[in-house]
């Protein structure tokens, strides 16, 4: 579960103080998938960096997995990242002079796990990009790059995946690959899933949608469908009915506060595999499963 209270951003440029984030009060239960939208500037970017530990707040707390990002010095907050989260960006930012199989292996032989040669391979055979391994990003296109970087991020089966308009460099047709991709890895992983996006489309894949505005939420939807994404009982969110759309005052959670099991009917909307995606993502055993999307 991740937490923000009262979090607060502010910069002081050419002498003025400019408020970046509004004090926000936030809960997004585990297993959750949250899209963030909003207009260039509303401080959805700022927003992820500061739930990544890579920037500091002017106030607040963040709360993750029971541990205080904002009490912890450098050397916690790498270690912290290495263990619950994982990061997809617009651009990629795969290692140039790596190879595709090295920039997933490498993370993982960073944290010592055993067999991480073998897990790069599977991970990368779940993209779709089995046959790649041997190719450096530039042999690559956009929509591979960013599947080699889905990889990456899922390696370390982070708890916590974090990412910035990951479709924004795509076209539609592999935006829509990468978005099964994160959806299907959501399932099967119960990863909690922060995704900024300007696209509804992909959006209205989310359980919830955050809106910003000049740093402030003000709109907290939730939108519950199917249940299956959690009949594999990975998230700890409830199971509900279909049909709970609210929006609600800037600041307002709709998830409820401390994490009450019944506070947030988080459905799922998980739009269905497109046939370029790999079944069994992570190597679960179940393929990708058709699922009704949100009309
Ligand atoms: N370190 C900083 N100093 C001054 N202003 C900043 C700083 N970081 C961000 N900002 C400003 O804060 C606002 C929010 O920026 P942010 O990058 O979070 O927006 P965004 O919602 O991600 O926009 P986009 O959709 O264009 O990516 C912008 O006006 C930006 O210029
Ligand atoms: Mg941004």
């Amino acid at each position: 579960m991740i937490e923000l209270k009262h979090l607060t951003k502010r910069a002081s440029t050419g002498g003025r103080e400019l408020v970046i984030l509004q004090p926000l009060d936030l809960v997004i239960p585990r297993g959750q998938f949250v899209a963030i939208m909003g207009p260039s500037g509303s401080g959805k970017s700022t927003l992820l960096g500061l739930l990544a530990g890579l920037d500091s707040p002017s106030g607040g707390e963040i709360w993750m997995n029971g541990e205080q990002l904002t009490r912890m010095n450098e050397d916690e907050l790498a270690r912290f990242r290495g263990r619950t989260l994982g990061f997809v960006f617009q651009s990629f930012q795969l290692i140039p002079t790596l190879t595709a199989q090295e920039n997933v292996q490498v993370p993982l032989e960073i944290q010592g796990a055993s067999g991480a040669a073998r897990r790069a391979r599977e991970l990368l055979e779940s993209v779709g990009l089995g046959e790649r391994g041997h190719h450096y990003p530039a042999q690559l296109s956009g929509g591979e790059q960013q599947r080699v970087a889905i990889a990456r991020a899922f390696a370390c089966r982070p708890p916590v995946l974090l990412a910035d308009e990951p479709t924004g460099n795509l076209d539609s047709k592999t935006g829509a690959l990468i978005l099964d991709l994160l959806t299907a890895l959501h399932r099967d992983s119960g990863t909690t899933l922060v995704l900024v996006t300007h696209d509804e489309a992909i959006a209205r894949a989310a359980q919830r949608i955050l809106h910003l505005k000049d740093g402030a939420v003000v709109a907290d939807t939730l939108a519950v469908a199917d249940t299956a994404a959690r009949a594999d009982g990975h998230s700890d969110i409830p199971s509900a009915a279909a049909s709970v759309v609210s929006a609600s005052a800037p600041g307002r959670s709709a998830a409820g506060r401390g994490g009450e099991p019944n506070a947030h009917p988080g459905g799922a909307a998980v739009q269905a595999a497109s046939p370029g995606a790999s079944p069994g993502v992570l190597g679960a055993a179940t393929p990708l499963k058709r699922e009704r999307p949100i009309p």
